[in-house]
C-alpha cells in the first residue's frame, strides 16, 4: 500500500500541462472496437483506467500499442463479443463496451457494473436506448445480454441527462440501420469529444454538444487519427489547488469554454482568472470569499469538481452552501476534511460549508477519485502534514498527479506504508 505524505501551506507557482480527458478516453477507446481498421488515438493519459481498457481490448482480441501517449488498436481481430466480471470488474466505466460490441456484432454479453463507492448508478436509461434500436436486453448471471437481428435507428428520449447513456445509444447507433435521435440528451465536452472521434472514422453523427444529437447509421467504420481533448475536470482540479493555496500558476492545454461554471465562481469567491486561447491563469494572496455552488449536467458546474471546490469553499470567510444536483450523494469525503478542521454539516444533498480561517494536517481516506482530489488539495492547503490513503482511486484518473504538483512547488511525496 501508499500513502501521500503532503507537507502544506506553500503556495502554488509556476506553469503545468493538463493531459488528455479521462472521461473522454475511456469512451473513445472501446470506440475503437467498432471499427475494422487501424485507429490512432492521441493525447491518451497514461492513468489506471486506461491501462484497464486496453487489456480488456486485448483480451477480446484487439491488437494495441500505447506509447508516449499514443495507441494504436487494430479492432480488426476482435472476435470475441462476451466480456465476463473477471474482465471488466476493475472499471465501472467497462459498460462503453455494450454500446460498442453491441454495434459492431449485434450481440454482446457484457457484466454489469457494480455500484460506485459514492453511489447506485442505475443503468435504465441504457438500456432504454439499446431496446429502442431493437435490441432484446435481458440481465443474467450478473450479465448483460443485448441481441439484436439488426440494429435500427430509432428515436429517443433520454428521462435523465445520463453522460453513459448518451454515449452509449451514440455508440449503438452509429452502426445501426437508418437514423437515431437521442433527445434530452448530455452535453458534457467528451461527449463531442466521442462524436468527433467516430466521425473521424467515418460515422455520421451530428448535433453532439446540443440536446439532440442526430446519427444516420453507416455500415462500417474506417481507421483513422485522432487526438484526445484535455481534460476538464483535470484541469478545473488544478485551478482550484492553485486557488486554495493562494498561488500563482498558468495552466496550459485547457479549452477555457469547457471551464466557465467554474471560473465564474472561482471569481466569485474573489479568485484572479485570465484566459488566454489555451491556457488559463490563477491567481490568489486572499481567503476567498464565501458562494453557492450546485452541480448540474454540463453547462452547469460539474459534479465531478464538486468534492474539490468544497475545500475552497471551507476556507471562505462566511457560509456556503454546496448542493449536489447529480447524484444521490456525493459527500462522503466531508467527514475526512472535518479530520483536518474543516466545518461542514451534510445534510442529504446540501452541504452546508462554514468556512474556517485554515486546515491542519491529518491522515485521510480518499474513498474515490474526486474525493481523494479534494483530499490532496486540502492537504496542499492544511499546515503541517496530510497523508493521503487510498491512492489506487487517484491512479485511476490523474496522470501523474503528484508530480505535476511538485513542479509547481508542492512538497508532496508517495511512500510505501
Ligand atoms: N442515471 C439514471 N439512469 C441511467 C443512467 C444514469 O438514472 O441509466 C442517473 C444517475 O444515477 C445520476 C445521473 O443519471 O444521478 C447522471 O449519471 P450519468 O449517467 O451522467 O453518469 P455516468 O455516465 O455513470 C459519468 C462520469 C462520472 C460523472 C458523471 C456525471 C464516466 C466514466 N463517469 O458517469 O465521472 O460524475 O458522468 O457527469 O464518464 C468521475 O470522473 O469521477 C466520475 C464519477
Amino acid at each position: 500500500m501508499e500513502k501521500l505524505l503532503i507537507h502544506g501551506g506553500i503556495p502554488l507557482n509556476g506553469e503545468v500541462t493538463v493531459s488528455g480527458a479521462k472521461n473522454a478516453v475511456i469512451a473513445v477507446l472501446p470506440a475503437a472496437a467498432l471499427v475494422e481498421g487501424v485507429c490512432r488515438i492521441e493525447n491518451v493519459p497514461h492513468i489506471k483506467d486506461v491501462d484497464i481498457i486496453l487489456d480488456i481490448l486485448k483480451q477480446l482480441g484487439a491488437k494495441v500499442k500505447f506509447h508516449n501517449q499514443v495507441v494504436e488498436i487494430d479492432s480488426t481481430t476482435i472476435n470475441r463479443n462476451v466480456a465476463t466480471y473477471e474482465l471488466v470488474r476493475k472499471m465501472r466505466a467497462s459498460y462503453y463496451l455494450w454500446g460498442a460490441l453491441l454495434g459492431r456484432f449485434k450481440s454482446a454479453e457484457v457484466a454489469t457494473p457494480g455500484g460506485c463507492s459514492f453511489c447506485a448508478r442505475p443503468i435504465d436509461q441504457h438500456i432504454k436506448g439499446f431496446e429502442a434500436l431493437g435490441a432484446k436486453v435481458t440481465i443474467h448471471n450478473g450479465n448483460m445480454l443485448a441481441v439484436a437481428e439488426q440494429l435500427k435507428g430509432s428515436q429517443i428520449y433520454l428521462d435523465v441527462v445520463s453522460v453513459g447513456a448518451t454515449i452509449n445509444i451514440m455508440l449503438a447507433a452509429v452502426r445501426a440501420e437508418g437514423f437515431t435521435t437521442i433527445e434530452n440528451a448530455a452535453k458534457e465536452p467528451h461527449i463531442v469529444d466521442v462524436a468527433n472521434f467516430l466521425n473521424a472514422m467515418g460515422a455520421k453523427v451530428k448535433g453532439a454538444g446540443t440536446d439532440v444529437i442526430r446519427i444516420q447509421g453507416v455500415e462500417k467504420l474506417h481507421g483513422g487519427t485522432y487526438a484526445v481533448i484535455p481534460d476538464q475536470i483535470e484541469a478545473g482540479t488544478l485551478m482550484i489547488a492553485a486557488a486554495v493555496t493562494r498561488g500563482d500558476v498558468i495552466i496550459k492545454n485547457i479549452i477555457p469554454k469547457h471551464m466557465e461554471s467554474l471560473t465564474a465562481k472561482l471569481i466569485e469567491t474573489g479568485v484572479t482568472v485570465e484566459e488566454g486561447d489555451d491556457a488559463i491563469r490563477i491567481y490568489s494572496d486572499k481567503r476567498p470569499y464565501k458562494a453557492n455552488v450546485k452541480t448540474l449536467p454540463y453547462p452547469g458546474f460539474p459534479t465531478d469538481l464538486q468534492p474539490q471546490m468544497t475545500v475552497l469553499l471551507a476556507l471562505a470567510e462566511g457560509t456556503s452552501i454546496v448542493t449536489e444536483g447529480v447524484w444521490d450523494s456525493r459527500f462522503q469525503y466531508v467527514e475526512e476534511l472535518r479530520h483536518m478542521g474543516a466545518n461542514i454539516r451534510v445534510e442529504g444533498r446540501l452541504a452546508i460549508v462554514e468556512g474556517v480561517p485554515a486546515l491542519s494536517g491529518a491522515p485521510v481516506n480518499a474513498t474515490d477519485l474526486r474525493a481523494g482530489a479534494a483530499l490532496v488539495i486540502a492537504g496542499l492547503a492544511a499546515s503541517g502534514i496530510t497523508e493521503v490513503y487510498g491512492l489506487e482511486h487517484i491512479d485511476r484518473g490523474y496522470e501523474d498527479f503528484e508530480g505535476k504538483l511538485r513542479a509547481l512547488g508542492a512538497v508532496i511525496e508517495r511512500v510505501k506504508v
